[in-house]
């Protein structure tokens, strides 16, 4: 049945007017003052709404086995959070481990999410190792629809790369036309820290930020640049978290080196106080690079605004409380993430836009228009026009509400926004044309997402 969104205010990266717009077979296909429309047409009204792009969050993990476990969400459950919180289109992190076939892994994270998500999806590969197989296993995956690598430079042994294995990714990646995302940090520094404070018997989470100081990020995003320079590549920080690494990344963008930044929504709102709570407590707030010292928030928000961060993701990883006890005696044994996927688009609007810290048109470029266009899906995702994906959140900002573990979606029993309060949220969500989301609630049946193929992108 054809949809109609009526009267609603659309908001998209670059304009702002009212108009209604009109759904058919999953595209827009007009958008008009007063249009006519068949008698069988769906009618939402939207007055005194805001219609934006479908959100897209460009970092989360699903399934992930990491640190003696496994991140809690499926596809089902973390796609359901994902459109109850306005994310229309998830790219996951498919993270074998360097002990791991590269491609065995790849179609093992695919066999996840195929049939299970309700949000339209893609991943990012993660090249854990450069041995005999890698380079013929990426070509594969990337003619599969994948456009976009990962590497670690952190997390040494398990998904970490070296410096040889990181220059020989890149080279490939320049010839391929593919992205490379890197995390960011230092591992030699991150074990050899970690090993003296444990020594000392700093072994709480409060010990976290301290064997990840900025330093070991500002070193990991000003190496990625280098080898970004050396090799002709196209880069991505992720959740880049502090004014250290900020001002390497921005250096490294004002002398033309192909560079984009992601920062995620905990490292706006949250500081490492957060985590020096100890205990199971603190451990909930335990994330690598960590929450930081209060004073790298503003520097955060003003890059946002002024662009130079050009998204802004969740690093999506969620653990119940259980699991975040494995690192009881060692902070080093903590599953490092945080589950943020629900929360992303309100906690933006109300602690960015609503605050006005965060231009509206930024916020949607932000969180939806940007990821869309580095990784290869616009104009079919990140934006309102005729032809692109019906991909819609009608985005009620006179709703008043607080986030909790006991409300939420995402399958974890800890939210670390417990009692933050909200000013808006979406009240009907639709993913190509049919409405998943009405009023707060799932009404889908679960597996209406795809799997999206992108093209090689040559910067
Ligand atoms: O703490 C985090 N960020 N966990 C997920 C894995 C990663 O580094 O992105
Ligand atoms: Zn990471
Ligand atoms: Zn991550």
């Amino acid at each position: 049945m054809p949809l109609l969104i009526k009267n609603g205010e659309i908001i998209t990266a670059d304009a702002r007017y009212t108009a209604d717009i009109y759904i058919e077979n999953q595209t827009i296909t007009r958008i008009g003052v007063a249009l006519e429309v068949p008698a069988d047409t769906e009618i939402v009204d939207a007055t005194g709404k805001y219609v934006f792009p479908g959100f897209i969050d460009p970092h989360v993990h699903i399934f992930l086995p990491f640190m003696a476990t496994h991140a809690k969400d499926t596809h089902q459950t973390g796609s359901i959070a994902a459109l109850i919180g306005g994310t229309t289109t998830y790219l996951e992190m498919c993270c074998p481990s360097r002990h791991d076939d590269t491609l065995e892994g790849y179609n093992l994270w695919k066999s996840k999410a195929e049939g299970n998500s309700a949000c339209d999806y893609s991943f990012h590969m993660s090249v854990t190792k450069f041995d005999d197989t890698t380079e013929s296993q990426l070509r594969e995956i990337v003619a599969d629809g994948i456009n976009s690598f990962k590497v670690f430079l952190s997390y040494k042994n398990f998904f970490g790369v070296d410096d040889g294995e990181l220059y020989q990714t890149l080279t490939l990646a320049k010839e391929l036309g593919v992205i490379v995302t890197a995390h960011c940090e230092n591992a030699e520094l991150v074990g050899q820290l970690q090993q003296s404070l444990l020594a000392q018997g700093k072994t709480s989470s409060a010990y976290h930020e301290a064997s990840r100081p900025v330093q070991v990020e500002a070193e990991g995003t000003n190496r990625f640049a280098t080898f970004l320079e050396m090799t002709g590549a196209t880069g991505y920080v992720v959740h880049l978290s502090c004014a250290a690494a900020l001002e390497r990344a921005v250096q490294a963008k004002t002398r033309g080196i192909p560079l984009f930044i992601e920062s995620v929504i905990p490292h706006f709102l949250l500081d490492k106080t957060y985590a020096e709570q100890g205990g199971v407590a603190g451990a909930q707030y335990v994330m690598s690079p960590p929450l930081r010292d209060k004073i790298n928030q503003k520097p955060l928000w003003d890059a946002l605004e002024q662009g130079f961060i050009d998204t802004i993701g969740t690093d999506h990883c969620p653990f119940d409380l259980e699991q975040k006890a494995l690192g009881a005696d060692a902070f080093t044994a903590i599953p490092n993430g945080l589950p943020a996927i629900e929360d992303r688009v309100n906690l933006l609007y109300t602690y960015g836009v609503s605050r006005g810290k965060l231009d509206l048109h930024r916020f949607v470029e932000a969180a939806s228009t940007k990821a869309a266009k580095i990784f290869g899906l616009f104009p079919q995702k990140g934006c309102i026009a005729v032809g692109s994906d019906a991909d819609l959140v009608i985005y009620d900002p006179s709703y008043r509400g607080t986030i909790s573990a006991k409300t939420h979606s995402m399958n974890v029993d800890n939210s670390v926004f417990e009692g933050w309060e909200i000013d808006g949220r979406p009240s009907l969500v639709t993913v190509r044309g049919k409405i998943q989301v009405r009023d707060g609630k799932f009404v889908g049946d679960g597996s209406r997402g795809k799997l999206l193929r992108r093209k090689p992108m040559y910067f």
